[in-house]
């Protein structure tokens, strides 16, 4: 079987590193790119942490820096979730900086996708600047897109509004202009991190995995979920799994707008499955999954990283 070419975004972010990890080593994917960008903490830390998790890890896929902020909006901040840092619980060692490549994550995506003889799928575990500042400068490339993976959004209730989640409301005009361009697209929204939280039972046994489980095992423990179930959302590993096991997951179509505009709703993900508004859908939500079939599957995930 011929390996998925794959670009991720990302703002570790310690539910990104997870989902990071689980790419990297995974049978089906071939990690092209990660390209760092603003998003729980800023670019310089998400950028490092990027590097230092490829360092330990031994990786060699390149790094590219992204967006150090929104298209439009003031930038927000999740270090009470993830550590001053970013990626806290574990002492990661210097960052590689041969891993870097020069320029910008627009030019970088653009470059992997021009040169690849198929078509190349998109992880978005972060905010949508980069993906929309990419879009906007080379539209020619959506064709050789294969899908776009998105960890964001909520059906109801958000983690950073009452109905907005993180990394919409974080850039919410990058993420309209991503859901509006006309691409496959699959959702991972909050709900399904929700379902498929990792029991405390469940990291002890990642923890005996050796080194990498030791680390994941570390930096969950020490992250700050704003849920109170006894284990850790991980969010972002939720969209990894999307890629790897589809098949765990039930979707419904449904059109998907994001309100940008400056009420206390802003960065809403407005999910219509019932065509209340009369469009097109445009997204594939991802609307359960069972907690085991989840648990069992990550599992088996992470023990291929060691
Ligand atoms: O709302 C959860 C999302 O915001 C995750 O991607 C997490 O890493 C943060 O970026
Ligand atoms: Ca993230």
């Amino acid at each position: 079987m011929t390996k998925k070419p794959l670009i991720i975004s990302t703002d570790p972010g310690i539910d990104d590193a997870v989902a990071i990890t689980i790419a990297l080593f995974s049978a089906q994917l071939d990690v092209k790119l990660l390209a760092a960008t603003w998003g729980n903490v800023g670019l310089d830390k998400t950028l490092a942490n990027t590097l230092k998790l490829e360092t330990f890890l031994q990786t060699k896929v390149p790094v590219v820096a992204g967006a150090k902020r929104p298209l439009l909006r003031k930038q927000i901040d999740a270090s009470s979730v993830h550590g001053e840092s970013g990626m806290a619980g574990f002492d990661f060692p210097d960052p590689d900086q041969t891993l870097l490549k020069p320029g910008i994550a627009a030019n970088a995506i653009h470059e992997v996708v021009a040169s690849s003889s198929e078509k190349v799928t998109l992880m978005q575990i972060g905010p949508a600047t980069d993906f929309a500042l990419y879009f906007r400068q080379y539209p020619g490339d959506l064709a050789k897109i294969e899908q776009l993976v998105i960890m964001g959004g909520a059906i109801g209730r958000g983690n950073w509004g009452p109905y907005s989640e993180y990394n919409v409301a974080g850039d919410p005009e990058a993420a309209q202009i991503v859901f509006s361009s006309g691409i496959k697209i699959l959702l991972a929204p909050l709900e399904l991190g929700h379902q498929a939280f990792i029991t405390q039972a469940t990291l002890q046994k990642i923890a005996k995995f050796g080194k990498t489980g030791q680390m994941l095992y570390h930096i969950l423990t020490n992250l700050h979920d704003e849920t109170d179930s006894d284990g850790r959302e991980i969010y972002d590993a939720l969209a990894a799994g999307m890629l790897l096991n589809p098949a765990m997951y039930e979707f419904k179509p449904a059109f998907l707008e994001v309100d940008t505009g400056n009420s206390k709703a802003y960065g809403a993900s407005i999910i219509d499955f019932d065509s209340f508004f009369g469009k097109p859908n445009n997204v594939l939500v991802g609307v359960k999954v069972d907690q085991a079939v989840f648990t069992d599957w990550f599992v088996k995930a992470i023990s291929r990283a060691n």
